[in-house]
């Protein structure tokens, strides 16, 4: 039997699985984000052996110091960068992540930020609220077709895998891509361009779509001068994490027409996001959801929970951070 902290309610089937395994579980009552303090001073309280994260935790040196006895981090996303790997790799603690099981939600809400935004889907909502349909127009709210247009996915894992083969087989997109090395699962999918470098990829793309972690390599990966190397006429997608735009010039691009649209689920410093950026009608903004599904919110805490019951039967978890 171990203690498990959990920093705030998951779907309850994962504390389950963790109390059927025989631990106590003491889930944090806070309906929000502990701030760095609450979190140190809710697991400095009891012998914590697992801690459960969240993406919006930071877990570093200060947090695991109140943590003397802990073993195991288990995010539940698949996103880790909220945790940093030196401090618990100083301390050997053992991190897992929440891979595979929110692919086809990722990807079916980066599917759906392209169509809402090409297609000016919230734009048009608001303009029809707001009482300004007075009929038919032959010029109204015209949007673009993506049947043949080029989707540049950056970043070739799971999830821009399965955009990128959604957009091909479903809206006969042509695929383009960009990763450190060549996908020959991919190109065995659907006929993609490898692009080695970003600066090749983005003045043919009509759809940019990011696909990457948030790495120090990829933080402000695109920057104002990938923006200008994009097409005047093309749309970027942000599913991934807010920093990889550097927000500021993506703004200054949105309002300049450098590109003609974004539609971003995650923000550079969420959940504070730039009112310029809200400003714009060439945006469509959500609020990091694209793996909420009822479904896939399920899974990761089942993930979670396998992942911590492994770990303390002494078997190695299936998602182990390694790197
Ligand atoms: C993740 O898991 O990293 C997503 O961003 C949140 O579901």
């Amino acid at each position: 039997m171990a203690l498990i902290y959990v920093t705030r309610q998951i779907p309850e089937v994962g504390i389950t699985a963790l109390r059927v395994a025989g631990h106590e579980v003491v889930v944090s009552e806070k309906d929000g984000v502990l701030t760095a303090d609450e979190l140190r001073a809710a697991l400095s309280t009891r012998p914590y052996e697992a801690l459960v994260s969240l993406l919006t935790d930071i877990i570093d040196a200060s947090a695991l110091a109140a943590a003397p006895h802990l073993r195991i981090v288990a995010n539940y996303a698949v996103g880790y960068n909220n945790i940093t790997l030196t401090d618990t790799k100083a301390r050997s603690i053992a991190v897992t992540n929440t891979p595979g099981v929110l692919t086809s939600s990722v990807a079916e809400f980066t599917l759906a930020l392209m169509f809402a935004i090409v297609k000016r889907i919230p734009e048009a909502d608001r303009f029809t609220r707001a009482g300004r349909f007075d009929g038919w127009a032959p010029e109204l709210l015209l949007g673009s077709d993506l049947r043949g247009k080029t989707l540049g996915i950056v970043g070739a894992g799971r999830i821009g895998y399965e955009v990128a083969l959604a957009a091909h087989h479903g809206l006969g997109m042509k695929i383009v891509y960009h990763d450190p090395k060549v996908s020959e699962v991919l190109e065995a999918a659907v006929p993609a361009t490898f692009h080695a470098t970003l600066e090749s990829l983005l003045p043919v793309a009509d759809v940019v779509s990011i696909h990457v972690p948030l790495l120090p390599a990829t933080h402000h990966l695109m920057n104002a001068e990938r923006l200008s190397l994009m097409k005047p006429s093309a749309y970027l997608i942000n599913s991934a994490r807010g920093p990889i735009i550097d927000e500021t010039a993506l703004i200054s691009a949105l309002q300049t027409g450098v590109i003609r649209g974004a539609a971003l689920d995650v923000f550079e410093a969420e959940p504070t996001i730039a009112p310029a950026l809200l400003a714009l009608d060439n945006v469509v903004a959500t609020p990091h959801i694209a793996s909420a599904t009822t479904e896939t919110r399920d899974k990761m805490a089942l993930m979670v929970a396998q992942n911590i019951n492994d770990f303390l039967a002494g078997i190695t978890p299936a998602n182990l951070v390694t790197e």
